[in-house]
């Protein structure tokens, strides 16, 4: 039986992909740090499509948590054979006023969690000759963000890593998709502290539904796809448009447009 790691499963984008995936039969290992959440998840799942569920409470800022998760894996005798990346948060503010532990730890769980557990779990995929894993960037990852500089940069790396190792991959049976999306209805921008939207109205019409993002990417990965961007082309237009600017110019635009009002 398939089995899918899904890291930030607990809520929006991750919680909707254990939807999807359990519905198509695959078994699951949940990964976040809300204990009753993913307990309670597992069992809905487990009841709803008979698929088994493991759950792993681990916070993944730790910087033991991918060796421990990739115990219980182990102990637990499951095969990964889908990888999704998708645990990540933001931080909204002057680099220099925010909290340095939050912003290392935002490194920590948005770059090196996602980079140690595909280091773990690529390799017997690949002698496997066949796996996927999808790695949640951002369209942040595109352009700098001042006052998000962490995040962007984070995502931008989350970007760069999994085209690279698209290409490093295509011969070798495992599927590798970077997904970038734009607002999504989900907890990031309450997480974050920020909100990009001037009423619910606009929020809701310019963001995506977390069952979009996650529909799209399963079928850019099924179709062997290297990078999406979600959604309509608005979303396309803002994660290429920094190409045929000077980098200046574009920097500061956004910071104009997410400079904090005082
Ligand atoms: N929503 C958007 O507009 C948007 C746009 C582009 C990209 N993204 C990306 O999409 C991904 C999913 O975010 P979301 O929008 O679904 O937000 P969300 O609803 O806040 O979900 C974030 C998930 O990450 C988990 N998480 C946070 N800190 C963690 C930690 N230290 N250890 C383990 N798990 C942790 C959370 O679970 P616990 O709190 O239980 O640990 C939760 O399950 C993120 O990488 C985000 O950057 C979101």
């Amino acid at each position: 039986m398939a089995t899918a790691l899904i890291t930030g499963a607990s809520s929006g984008i991750g919680e909707t992909y254990a939807r999807v995936l359990a519905e198509r039969k695959l078994d699951l290992v949940l990964v976040a740090r809300s204990r009753d959440t993913l307990e309670a998840l597992a069992g809905e799942l487990r009841d709803r499509h008979g698929v088994r569920v493991e759950v792993i409470a681990k916070d993944l800022t730790q910087a033991d948590a991918v060796p421990e998760v990739v115990a219980a894996v182990t102990e637990a005798g499951v095969a990964i054979d889908t990888l999704i990346n998708n645990a990540g948060f933001g931080d909204y503010g002057p680099f220099t006023e925010n909290s340095r532990d939050k912003q290392l730890k935002m490194i920590q769980l948005n770059i090196l969690a996602l980079v140690d557990l595909t280091y773990h779990f690529l390799p017997p995929m690949q002698q496997r000759g066949s796996g996927q894993i999808i790695n949640i960037s951002s369209i942040a990852g595109f352009q700098p963000i001042p006052y998000l500089a962490i995040y962007s940069a984070s995502k931008a790396f989350v970007l760069h890593f999994s085209e690279a190792l698209w290409g490093e991959n295509r011969n070798t049976g495992v599927k590798i998709l970077a997904v970038c999306p734009g607002p999504t209805k989900t907890k990031f921008f309450e997480v974050a502290g920020f909100n990009p939207f001037k009423n619910a109205q606009e929020a809701n019409k310019q963001s995506l539904s977390p069952e979009v993002v996650v529909r799209q990417s399963l079928e850019a990965l099924e179709r062997g796809d290297c990078t999406l961007v979600p959604g309509e082309m608005s979303n396309q237009f803002v994660a290429n448009i920094s190409r045929f600017l000077p980098r200046w110019a574009v920097v500061r635009a956004i910071e104009q447009q997410f400079r904090p009002h005082s």
